[in-house]
């Protein structure tokens, strides 16, 4: 009989701060562990191709979208979605923007585009317009709430400002 192609294998995970041990198939990607294994249903699918951004997580700190990346290759790194960015009593301050300034209509493209500017503030804090600009630029809104995007961005750049300690919290 010849060799099965197709081999689950253990994995290790670290997300927000917990390991998990798990077993996944050959070809699953990070965000379908994500969202089928662990339940963290923070980062959305949208293209599956890495070209829309709603799958967005922090992998070592860095912006990176999970649709695209095999589970198995992030083991033993520090992943990062929605769910750990902050916690509903003490929320990240660029979760507290995007509410503060209504910055959504469907909300699909919300995971991408706040894991995205959170990667952005923690590297680059007093952003210039453009740079806000080019760092979201691979993130879609179909439903065009860009403006009031750029609002929220502006809001929590000047809260991270005012209260550098304020990183939101693990859960
Ligand atoms: S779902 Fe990952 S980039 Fe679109
Ligand atoms: S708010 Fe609907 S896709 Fe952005």
């Amino acid at each position: 009989m010849p060799p099965s192609t197709y081999a689950e294998q253990a994995i290790a995970l670290r997300v927000n701060g917990q390991a998990h041990a798990l077993t996944v198939g050959p070809s699953a990607t990070l965000l379908q562990v994500l969202r089928n294994d662990l339940g963290l249903n923070g980062p959305k699918y949208g293209c599956g191709l890495g070209q829309c951004g709603a799958c967005t997580v922090h992998i070592d700190g860095v912006a990176a979208r999970a649709c695209v990346i095999p589970a198995a290759q992030v083991q033993d790194r520090a992943i990062t979605t929605l769910e750990g960015l902050g916690s509903r009593q003490r929320p990240h301050p660029v979760q507290s923007a995007f509410i503060s300034a209504q910055a959504a209509q469907c909300g699909y493209c919300l995971n991408g585009m706040i894991m995205t500017v959170a990667a952005l503030l923690a590297r680059e804090p007093q952003p210039s317009p453009q740079a806000v600009r080019d760092a979201l630029s691979g993130n879609l809104c179909r439903c065009g709430a860009h403006l009031e995007i750029l609002a929220a961005v502006a809001q929590a750049t000047a809260a991270m400002a005012a209260e550098p300690a304020n990183t939101g919290a693990q859960p």
